[in-house]
C-alpha cells in the first residue's frame, strides 16, 4: 500500500469545524486522491462513543499514518470525570503512546497582523519569530498523582536523558535559526529544574555558536510581553512550555493562529495549540488557520511536500493581505468572515 495516510483526530468543541477546513485545504494543496484521510475519535466523543477518550482503534489508526492532524479535545460536558477518563487524558496518552517528546511551537508575527497584537508596535520591533520547544512527554504532566482525600499532589521529575534530547532539538533548531536559545526553568527553587539547566549547559558544549540564556519562568513570562524580540529559540519543560506558549501566541494576534509539531522517533502529531473553544463551537466563527496551518507542517514534515505547503503558507498571508480576518482577530471596520467562509478564501488563493 503506497498510499500516504493522514489520520484525522477532530475531537471535541470546535475541532470538527477547524480539522475540516484544514483537511479540505490540504486536498486541494495536494491535488485529489494521493493521499487518504482516515478520521478517528479521541477525547469526549470517544469517551461518550466507547468508555475510553482514547481507543485502541484510534491508537492503531495513527501508528499506521504518515501523519496525524488533531483539532482539540475537551469540555464542560466531561469536566466531572475521573483523571483518566477525562478528554485530556486521551490526548496525553496518545502523545506518549508515540513518544513525541518534542514540541515545536512557531509564534510569527504576520506583517497584516501587527495592529491585532494587544502589544504596541515599538515592543513588536520589526521582527518577531520565536520557535518554542516544549518537552512534551515527561514533567508534572506525567509525573505521580496521589489524591488522598483532603491532600493532592503532581509529581515534577525529570531525568538528565530526557532534558539531553529536548535540548538537541532545540540547539539543531537554533543551529538554522539566529542560534539564540533561552532556556525557562525555575532551577531558583525547583530540583528538577536545578538537573534541567546543568543538563542545557552541558549539550550546549557541543554548540558553541549558540548563545544560551537562562530565565526563570516568570521572569520569562514578563520578558515576553515586554520584550519578546529578545527570543530565537525557547526550550522549556512540560508546564512551562504549556503557559509560554498561550503567551506567545496571544502576541501574534490570537490563539486561533499559532500551530505546533509533535515528534519522536516514529508518526509525529500536528495540532494547532489552543483548545476546543466550547464557548464558539458549531458557530461557524473558529478560525482555523492554526489547524491550516499544522496541516501545512504536517505536509511539509512528514509527507516531504514541501512546495505543496509553501502554498498553503502563501495563501493564508494573502487572505490576511487581503484583510479577511475571523472575529477572534479585532478588525478595525472590517467584516469578520466565519470558518468556511475563509478556509474559501485560502482555497481560493492556494
Ligand atoms: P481554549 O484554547 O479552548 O480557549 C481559550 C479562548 O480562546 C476562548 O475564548 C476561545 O473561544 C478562544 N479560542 C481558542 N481557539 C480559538 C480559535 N481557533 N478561534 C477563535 N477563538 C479561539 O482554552 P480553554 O477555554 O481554557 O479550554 C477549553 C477546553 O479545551 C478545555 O476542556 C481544555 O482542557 C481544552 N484544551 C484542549 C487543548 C488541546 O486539545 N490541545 C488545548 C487547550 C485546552
Ligand atoms: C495544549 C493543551 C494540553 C496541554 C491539555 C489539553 C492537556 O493545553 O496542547 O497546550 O496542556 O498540553
Ligand atoms: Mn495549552
Amino acid at each position: 500500500n503506497k498510499k500516504l495516510r493522514v489520520a484525522v483526530l477532530p475531537g471535541d468543541g470546535i475541532g470538527r469545524e477547524i480539522t475540516e477546513s484544514a483537511v479540505r485545504v490540504m486536498r486541494e494543496a495536494i491535488g485529489k486522491d494521493k493521499i487518504e484521510f482516515i478520521e478517528g475519535d479521541i477525547g469526549g466523543i470517544a469517551y461518550d462513543n466507547t468508555g475510553d477518550p482514547l481507543p485502541k482503534e484510534t491508537v492503531d489508526l495513527c501508528k499506521n499514518s504518515h501523519g496525524i492532524l488533531l483539532g482539540a479535545v475537551g469540555g464542560d460536558k466531561w469536566d466531572h470525570l475521573p483523571g483518566d477518563k477525562r478528554p485530556e487524558a486521551g490526548l496525553l496518552r496518545l502523545r506518549k503512546e508515540l513518544g513525541v517528546y518534542s514540541n515545536l511551537r512557531p509564534a510569527v508575527i504576520y506583517t497584516e497582523l501587527r495592529e491585532a497584537s494587544p502589544l504596541k508596535p515599538h515592543i513588536i520591533g520589526d521582527k518577531l519569530d520565536i520557535m518554542i520547544v516544549r518537552e512534551l512527554t515527561g514533567g508534572i504532566y506525567f509525573g505521580e498523582k496521589e489524591r488522598i482525600e483532603e491532600r493532592a499532589s503532581d509529581k515534577m521529575a525529570y531525568s538528565k536523558y530526557e532534558v539531553e534530547r529536548i535540548a538537541r532539538i532545540a540547539f539543531e533548531q537554533a543551529m538554522g535559526r539566529r542560534k539564540r536559545i533561552t532556556s525557562i526553568d525555575k532551577a531558583n527553587v525547583l530540583f528538577s529544574s536545578k538537573l534541567w539547566r546543568e543538563t542545557v549547559e552541558e549539550v550546549a558544549k557541543s554548540y558553541p555558536e549558540v548563545e544560551v540564556n537562562h530565565l526563570y519562568i516568570d521572569n520569562a513570562a514578563m520578558q515576553m510581553v515586554i520584550d519578546p524580540g529578545q527570543f530565537d529559540v525557547i526550550v522549556t519543560s512540560n508546564m512551562f512550555g504549556d503557559i509560554i506558549s498561550d503567551i506567545a501566541s496571544v502576541i501574534t494576534g490570537s490563539i486561533g493562529m499559532l500551530p505546533s509539531a509533535s515528534m519522536g522517533d516514529g508518526v509525529s502529531l500536528y495540532e494547532p495549540i489552543h483548545g476546543s473553544a466550547p464557548d464558539i463551537a458549531d458557530k461557524n466563527i473558529a478560525n482555523p488557520m492554526a489547524t491550516i496551518i499544522s496541516g501545512a507542517m504536517l505536509m511539509e514534515n512528514s509527507l516531504n511536500m514541501m512546495e505543496e505547503a509553501q502554498r498553503i503558507y502563501r495563501a493564508i498571508e494573502k487572505v490576511l493581505e487581503a484583510g479577511y480576518r475571523t472575529s477572534d482577530i479585532s478588525t478595525k471596520g472590517g467584516v469578520p468572515l466565519g470558518t468556511r467562509e475563509i478556509t474559501q478564501k485560502i482555497i481560493e488563493y492556494l
